[in-house]
């Protein structure tokens, strides 16, 4: 039997029932694909229903703010996705009737779907014979035929992709798609790969040659950049300041709390003598009433050391005035905001500083 029969017919066995498997609407697959670009199944999951029914339809994503689109995006990373999907949906709507194009060359144009995106698109939802490659499948396909060529190369990118495009079952694209996908999410995985449960052992050359662990090979290893932040959570009469986060490193327009970015961890008497305090404070002297300790957060480039301060500030100086929106307290988790802080905020009971009289 050929590889995509046989991957068919295991995945028959032991398909995973994901909802996104039961539909044919382009726009939930899309939604569906996005999400779990970057995200696993288990974690997808929860955010995929929850977007399809904050936003059935690609007419009620168009229509929707963008605050509220990264509000129901919350937790889930790489915002830029959801700004995407978001000009998406209003071009799909104001340009083309709100009419998904319904072949890989006309999805492909849109901004934010690219070529696994578009293949995906085009094969659950129309059935066209494209296969949908992305790195679980550059991943499966260096492991069976040995390709050592890396992955993070162009070369080796063209070269998996062929392979791929030639492996694939055109009778049945929308079927073998969902197959390697699960394939690659339960069985041939990055680590720990599940090989003596895998149908398509007799056919993997990495198997054979003892080189599953080393396949795929990658050129560049990721560099790392280390950051040290500090929040500061001011206290004005049960009030705080927070901001729409404009620069665009990490969380473009998420909110947060007045921050201090060093070039490595602060002590207090080191903050409050930071350019960035003094220009947030003046000589308003606040009162520091909470440090938290140093926490870790882990982004895919990215390690960032962060504290939180909490201070009460009796005079609002005219940069927190100008620069800043005043809230409730409570009203922070009605916005956005990246998961280091809403982590914070559910760890530390931050609240008991914004009582009155307290
Ligand atoms: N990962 C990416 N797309 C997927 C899909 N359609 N089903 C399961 N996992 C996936």
């Amino acid at each position: 039997m050929v590889f995509s029969h046989i991957l068919i017919e295991w995945y028959e066995r032991n398909k995973r029932d994901l909802p996104w498997r039961h539909t044919s609407d382009p726009y939930k697959i899309w939604v569906s694909e996005v999400i779990l670009q970057q995200t696993r199944v288990a974690q997808g999951l929860e955010y995929y229903l929850n977007f399809t029914e904050t936003f059935p339809t690609v007419y009620s994503l168009a229509e929707a703010d963008i605050d509220r689109v990264l509000k129901v995006w919350q937790g889930l990373g790489y915002y830029t996705r959801a700004r995407n999907m978001h000009a998406t949906a209003k071009y799909i709507v104001d340009n083309l009737g709100g009419v998904f194009p319904s072949s890989y060359s006309g999805l492909i144009q849109l901004k934010g779907i690219g070529d696994y995106t578009a293949s995906a698109i085009a094969a659950f939802a129309f059935r066209e014979p494209v296969a949908a490659v992305d790195g679980n499948v550059y991943r499966i396909f260096a492991r069976v035929f040995g390709v050592e060529t890396p992955i993070d190369t162009s070369k080796g990118k063209a070269e998996l992709k062929a392979i791929a495009s030639s492996m694939l079952d055109v009778e049945r694209p929308h079927i073998y798609n969902q197959a390697i996908m699960d394939f690659g999410g339960t069985l041939c995985m990055p680590k720990n790969p599940r090989c003596y449960e895998c149908p398509v052992l007799e056919m993997c050359s990495a198997f054979r040659n003892r080189t599953v662990d080393d396949l795929p090979v990658k050129s560049k290893k990721v560099k790392q950049t280390i950051r040290y932040f500090t929040y500061i959570i001011p206290e004005n009469r049960g009030k705080t300041f927070i901001s729409k986060r404009s620069k665009s490193d990490i969380w473009h327009s998420l909110y947060e709390f007045p921050l201090v970015e060093s070039e490595r961890q602060l002590t207090i008497e080191e903050l409050v003598k930071d350019e960035s305090w003094l220009s947030l404070f003046g000589d308003t002297m606040p009162e520091i009433v909470h440090v938290s300790s140093p926490a870790k957060y882990v982004l895919s480039h990215q390690k960032i050391f962060a504290q939180f301060v909490v201070v009460k500030v009796a005079t609002v100086s005219p940069v927190l005035e100008q620069a800043y929106s005043q809230i409730n307290f409570d009203e922070i988790h009605e916005y956005s905001t990246p998961r280091l802080i809403e982590g914070y905020l559910a760890a530390e009971p931050v609240e008991k500083y914004f009582k009155r009289n307290v």
